[in-house]
C-alpha cells in the first residue's frame, strides 16, 4: 500500500513534526499533535485556480438557484424521523452519538432494517438468485434499495443474531465487517445504498495515515472522506461515535463540525428509557426530542411519554411534584422527587440527580429565606423519576415545592402540576411554552396549575400546595 506523506501538526500553535511527539517542543502542550495529510500547497493564484472552478456551473447566482424539495427517507420510526427534522435527507451526514451500551447499535440496526423493509421491491426478481446466501449479486436488487451496514466492532455473525431478535431480515440488508475506509467507499459505490450506517467511526482507519483507529487524524480524515462520498454520491450517511471519558464524541469534537446534524442518545443504564436528542440540525430544528425505551425486542417508540413517566408514580406522597416541562419543543409530564433527612454530620449532603445542581442550590438557598425553612441541618435529595434529565429554569418552582412538601411531611394534592422559574428572592418568573405545558398536563388529566401566571411569589405557591391558602 503507498503510504501518503503526512505530518503531525500541533493543533495549538501549527506546529510541524515528522514524527508524533507527545509534547509539543514550541508551546508545550501536551498531546496536542495530530496526524494530518499534507495536501499540495495552494498559492494564491488565480491562472491555476481557473482550472478548478467552471464558471458556467460553479459561479450562479443564489437567486436563480432552483429550490429542490425531495422527498424525505423515513426511518420507520416516527420518534427519529420527528428528531431528524422529518426523515432522512439525501445525502446528509447524521453523527449519533452516546455513551458505550446505550443502544446506538441497536437502534441503527432497526433502522436499517426497516429502511431496507421499506423499500424493498415488492416485484418479484425475473430470475431466481442461484445462492441466495452469498454476497452481493447485483441482480435482484435494483441500485436504489439497498441499505449498508458497516460494523467495524461485531462480526456479521453477531449483527445477525441480534437483527434476529428484533425482526425479520429483509435480503437488501448488506452488512460489511470491515474497518478501511477506501474498502466502504468502494462497497457503497457498487451497491449505491439509500442509506449507509457507519458503527462506529472510532473504528475506520484510512491507508493514508499511519496512526491507529481512533486518533484525531483518522477520525477527522475518515469523516471527511465519508462526507465527500455522501455529498456526491447523495447517499445519507449514519455515522456512531462514542463519547470519551472527557464527554467529547472522538476526543475535540471534531467531527461536530463535518456533519449535517448531532443527535445524541441519552439514557442511564439504570432506566429503560432512551432519549434522542438532535443538539445540531441543518435540516431541521434543534433540540427534539424523540424518546424510545430498550426493551428484550431493541428499541420501541414511546408515543405517550407523559403516561409512562408518571406510570410508577404512588400518589399522596410527601416530595412528590408533578412538572409539566418542554424537552425538545414538546411539553412531558414527569415527577421531581425530594427527600430530606437531618443531617448527621456537620456538611448537608445535597445531591441531585436529573437537575442542575448549582440551579438546585440557588432553589435551596431561596426557598429557606422565602418560607423561613431551616434547611441547613438537613441532607437533601432530589431526583426525577425514570431517569430523565432536564436542565429548564421551569423546573425550579417544582423542585422548590417538592423540598417544601418533603420537610413538611404534606403529601401534595393529586391534580397538581407545576413550573416556573425562581428568582434570588423568592419571586416566581413566568417561562415560555405556559399553554402548552398546560395543555398536555390537562390531557393526562391535571387540573390545578401552580405556575407564575398564578403565584407571585414562592411563599404563596408553597402556602397553597401544603395548605390550600
Ligand atoms: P448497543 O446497541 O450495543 O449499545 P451501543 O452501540 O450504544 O454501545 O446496546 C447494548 C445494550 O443494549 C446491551 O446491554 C444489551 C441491550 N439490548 C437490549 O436490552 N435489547 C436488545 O434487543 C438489544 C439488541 C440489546
Ligand atoms: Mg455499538
Amino acid at each position: 500500500m503507498t503510504k501518503v506523506h503526512s505530518e503531525y501538526i500541533c493543533q495549538q500553535c501549527g506546529y510541524h513534526s515528522s514524527s508524533f511527539l507527545g509534547k509539543c517542543p514550541q508551546c508545550g502542550e501536551w498531546n496536542s499533535l495530530v496526524e494530518t495529510l499534507l495536501r499540495p500547497s495552494t498559492s494564491l493564484g488565480a491562472t491555476e485556480g481557473q482550472a478548478s472552478v467552471n464558471f458556467e456551473k460553479d459561479l450562479v447566482r443564489l437567486s436563480e438557484v432552483k429550490s429542490q424539495r425531495v422527498g424525505r427517507i423515513t426511518t420507520g420510526f416516527g420518534e427519529f424521523d420527528r428528531v431528524l427534522g422529518g426523515g432522512i435527507v439525501r445525502g446528509e451526514i447524521v453523527l449519533i452519538s452516546g455513551d458505550p451500551g446505550i443502544g446506538k447499535s441497536t437502534l441503527l440496526l432497526q433502522t436499517a432494517m426497516r429502511v431496507a423493509e421499506g423499500t424493498k421491491v415488492t416485484k418479484e426478481p425475473k430470475e431466481p438468485k442461484a445462492n441466495k446466501t452469498s454476497g452481493f449479486s447485483g441482480s435482484s436488487v435494483t441500485s436504489d434499495t439497498s441499505v449498508l451496514y458497516v460494523t467495524g466492532e461485531e462480526s456479521a455473525h453477531q449483527v445477525k443474531i441480534r437483527a434476529e431478535r428484533i425482526a425479520k431480515v429483509y435480503e437488501n440488508l448488506y452488512i460489511l465487517p470491515i474497518t478501511s475506509v477506501e474498502g466502504i467507499i468502494a462497497a457503497s459505490e457498487k451497491i449505491s445504498p439509500t442509506l449507509l450506517i457507519i458503527d462506529s467511526i472510532q473504528t475506520l482507519t484510512t491507508d493514508k495515515l499511519s496512526g491507529s483507529a481512533g486518533s484525531v487524524g483518522q477520525v477527522r480524515e475518515c469523516a471527511g472522506i465519508l462526507q465527500r462520498l455522501a455529498k456526491s454520491s447523495h447517499t445519507p450517511i449514519f455515522i456512531v461515535g462514542h463519547v470519551t471519558k472527557e464527554g467529547n464524541i472522538a476526543g475535540p469534537k471534531v467531527l461536530e463540525h463535518l456533519v449535517d446534524a448531532v443527535l445524541n442518545l441519552e439514557g442511564d443504564g439504570m432506566h429503560a428509557f432512551r432519549l434522542l436528542r438532535s443538539v445540531k440540525n441543518r435540516f431541521g430544528s434543534t433540540f427534539e426530542v424523540g424518546v424510545f425505551e430498550m426493551t428484550d425486542a431493541g428499541m420501541l417508540e414511546v408515543s405517550n411519554p407523559s403516561e409512562i413517566f408518571l406510570a410508577q408514580r404512588i400518589s399522596k406522597r410527601p416530595g412528590s411534584v408533578v412538572l409539566s416541562t418542554i424537552a425538545g419543543g414538546r411539553p412531558l409530564l414527569c415527577e421531581v422527587q425530594a427527600l430530606t433527612t437531618s443531617t448527621i454530620f456537620g456538611m448537608p449532603t445535597r445531591r441531585v440527580t436529573g437537575l442542575d445542581f448549582s440551579r438546585m442550590q440557588i432553589v435551596i438557598a431561596a426557598l429557606s429565606r422565602a418560607v423561613s425553612l431551616n434547611l441547613a441541618s438537613l441532607d437533601i435529595y432530589l431526583n426525577v423519576a425514570g431517569g430523565l434529565k432536564i436542565d429548564e429554569p421551569a423546573a425550579d418552582l417544582a423542585a422548590a415545592l417538592s423540598i417544601a412538601s418533603a420537610v413538611q411531611g404534606i403529601a401534595i394534592a393529586d391534580g397538581v402540576c407545576a413550573y416556573g422559574e425562581v428568582g434570588l428572592l423568592g419571586e416566581l418568573r413566568p417561562v415560555a411554552g405556559g399553554k402548552t405545558r398546560i395543555a398536555e398536563a390537562v390531557r393526562i388529566g391535571f387540573s390545578d396549575f401552580v405556575t407564575p401566571d398564578k403565584f407571585k411569589t414562592l411563599e404563596e405557591a408553597v402556602s397553597y400546595v401544603l395548605h390550600g391558602e
